[in-house]
């Protein structure tokens, strides 16, 4: 299968997916790694509705969630990169998610999500229980680098891990929009965009490589080639 691709719904996806953690003993654990603005979360959240037809099967545990609040970033004088790997608490990413699979399904495990109208993290924002397959998003899933904080254990926690690609015009087109709705003005969403986002996207995709699968969405459906 190695290079070919094919395109297919999120119907599709999620029944593959479904297969494959009926499989597996426990609790099973899908990343979804990619650029900023690749849309990770949007596909995130499809695909576990999908998954949720009539019950609840799966849960989306944002790697957002443990972005430092903006108060540790100022502390830190890091309160302009927030985006990159450093201001998130990795190890804390990496041991909730060492939690999740090693918790009996239906105990509760509390996630935190990212409040993008608040600009911080919202302790407990979710909460796990019966949910046996958990879809985790987030641009760092797949870094090997272990100077770059505790994103090195994460592969190895995670049964498959996708990489969802865009253009890099369509990433700059839809973060600078992003950046502008969060109150910038054209000038810092632009160099928010150039200096930051872009300089992360450039980093995720030298990453790519390590996922069991490449998507790009077009239409209403995603190009998947595996690697
Ligand atoms: N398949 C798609 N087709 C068209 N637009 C899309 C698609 N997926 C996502 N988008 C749009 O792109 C933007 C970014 O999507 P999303 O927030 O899901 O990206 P993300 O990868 O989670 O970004 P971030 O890394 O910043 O969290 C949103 O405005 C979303 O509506
Ligand atoms: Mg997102």
């Amino acid at each position: 299968m190695r290079g070919r691709a094919r395109k297919v719904s999120v119907a599709e996806l999620a029944a593959a997916v479904r297969e494959r953690a009926a499989g597996a003993g426990g609790r099973y654990l899908l990343g979804i790694a990619g650029p900023p603005g690749a849309g990770k979360s949007t596909l995130a959240h499809t695909l576990c509705a999908a998954l949720n037809d009539g019950d609840t099967l799966a849960g989306v545990a944002p790697m957002d969630g443990y972005h430092l609040s903006n108060a540790r970033l100022d502390e830190l004088g890091r309160r302009a990169g927030k985006g990159e790997p450093d201001t998130f608490d990795s190890a804390g990413f990496a041991g909730n998610l060492a939690r999740l699979r090693a918790a009996p399904v239906g105990e509760a495990v509390e996630w935190p999500t990212f409040d993008r109208a608040l600009d911080e993290p919202t302790p407990a924002g979710t909460v796990f229980t019966g949910e046996r397959i958990v879809i985790t998003e987030g641009n760092y899933l797949l870094m090997d680098d272990p100077v770059l904080g505790a994103w090195h254990r994460v592969r190895g926690l995670l049964d498959e891990c996708w990489y969802l690609d865009a253009e890099r015009e369509t990433l700059a087109t839809r973060l600078t929009r992003r950046h502008r709705d969060g109150g910038r003005s054209e000038a810092a969403a632009r160099e928010k965009v150039e200096l930051s986002d872009l300089r992360n996207a450039e980093l995720v995709a030298r990453t790519r490589g390590r996922a069991d699968l490449a998507l790009r969405a077009e239409g209403d459906g995603y190009v998947v080639s595996e690697s």
